[in-house]
């Protein structure tokens, strides 16, 4: 059966670092509440001149290295994005021109903190098909730039940052299995709800959460979309070697892993240095612990997704 595999990984955070302890000097919070609440100590922010696709460059580079690759070997680029450059052209197809390639498909995914797990589905589908050769799947974000600096519920919740992966066709599925959710009625929990209309930003352009209903959401059906990958596998939760789920707030994760009956040392964690990223935490997450050789040839590793929509998802891959 045709197939695909994930033949290399990359990253990139900006330069500055912004502690807990600089937060609480702009908002009534403390470094305290924001470890014991969501594990983040610190996260990254994009410098002022840095764009989305800047990010996405330069993982990009590292995932397309890793893979032994150049720019020229990929024909299809997917960026996954809720903070893309401009409304339009894609970030994706700034991307592809940063790269020194063009003539394949390039594209965005709004999926949010889902959207790396959508691209990954999408790319498997496209790579194992033939439809395309090699596929970039990066997801990058800068969410410093959406975030109410005065809203203390948020802004100290999120960071910027990129994640990529370049996925090849392979004789044995390196992907075994995706799957792909969204339930629209629930989209006013966590949205920017602002848009370009008459020349100006109509409605706020930025984040807005009810916390407590995304964290009870985010638990459920990041528990149901695990088990329904492993179902389709006929695995069980204690075959899987290491979890990814989308790095938004510790006791998420914990509590996820709990439902799974997994202990938390196989849960890939990066929220406390990274934040909330967005659509850039899993991949960065997994670059982390491939590089660092958490993850050898042959473990199984659960990617995780949920995000504003609401979507989620889950990959099942064997590294
Ligand atoms: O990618 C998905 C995006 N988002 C998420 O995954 C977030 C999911 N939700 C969460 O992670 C948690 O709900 C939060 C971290 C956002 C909040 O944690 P919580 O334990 O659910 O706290 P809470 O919302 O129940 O708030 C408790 C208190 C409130 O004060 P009162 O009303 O009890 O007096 C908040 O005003 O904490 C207050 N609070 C803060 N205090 C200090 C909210 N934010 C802060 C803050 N510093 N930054």
């Amino acid at each position: 059966m045709p197939a695909s595999r994930i033949a290399g990984t990359g990253r990139y955070l900006p330069a500055r670092v912004l502690t807990n302890d600089e937060l609480a000097l702009r908002v009534a919070t403390s470094d305290e509440w924001i470890r014991t609440r969501t594990g983040i100590r610190q996260r990254h922010i994009a410098a002022p001149e840095e764009m989305t696709s800047d990010l996405a460059l330069h993982a990009a580079r590292q995932a397309i290295a890793a893979a032994g690759m150049s720019a020229a070997d990929v024909d299809l680029v997917i960026v996954a994005t809720a903070t893309p450059d401009m409304v339009f052209p894609a970030t994706a197809c700034i991307l592809q021109d940063k790269l020194g390639i063009g003539g394949g498909a390039a594209f965005d995914i709004a999926a949010v903190c889902s959207g790396f797990v959508y691209g990954l589905a999408v790319a498997d589908k496209m790579v194992s098909s033939g439809a395309a050769r090699n596929a970039l799947v990066v997801g990058a974000e800068i969410y410093s730039r959406i975030l109410d600096w005065n809203d203390r519920g948020t802004c100290v919740l999120f960071g910027d940052g990129a994640g990529a992966a370049v996925v090849v066709p392979a004789a044995e599925p390196g992907i075994l299995t995706s799957h792909l959710h969204a339930d629209g009625s629930h989209r006013g929990i966590l949205c920017v709800p602002g848009q370009v209309r008459d020349g100006r930003v109509s409605g706020s352009p930025f984040v807005h959460m009810d916390g407590s209903a995304v964290f009870k959401f985010a638990v459920k059906v990041l528990a149901d979309a695990a088990h329904e990958a492993l179902n389709a596998v006929h695995m069980a939760p204690d075959d899987v070697d290491w979890v990814i789920p989308h790095q938004a707030n510790i006791r998420i994760m914990d509590a996820t892993m709990k439902r799974l009956q997994l202990p938390h040392e196989r849960l890939i964690v990066t929220v406390g240095e990274h934040g909330n990223t967005s659509a850039a935490s899993i991949p960065m997450a997994l670059d982390i612990a491939v590089r660092d050789g958490r993850i050898e040839p042959g473990d199984h590793v659960l990617l995780l997704g949920v995000g504003g929509g609401f979507t989620w998802g889950s990959i099942l891959l064997r590294w």
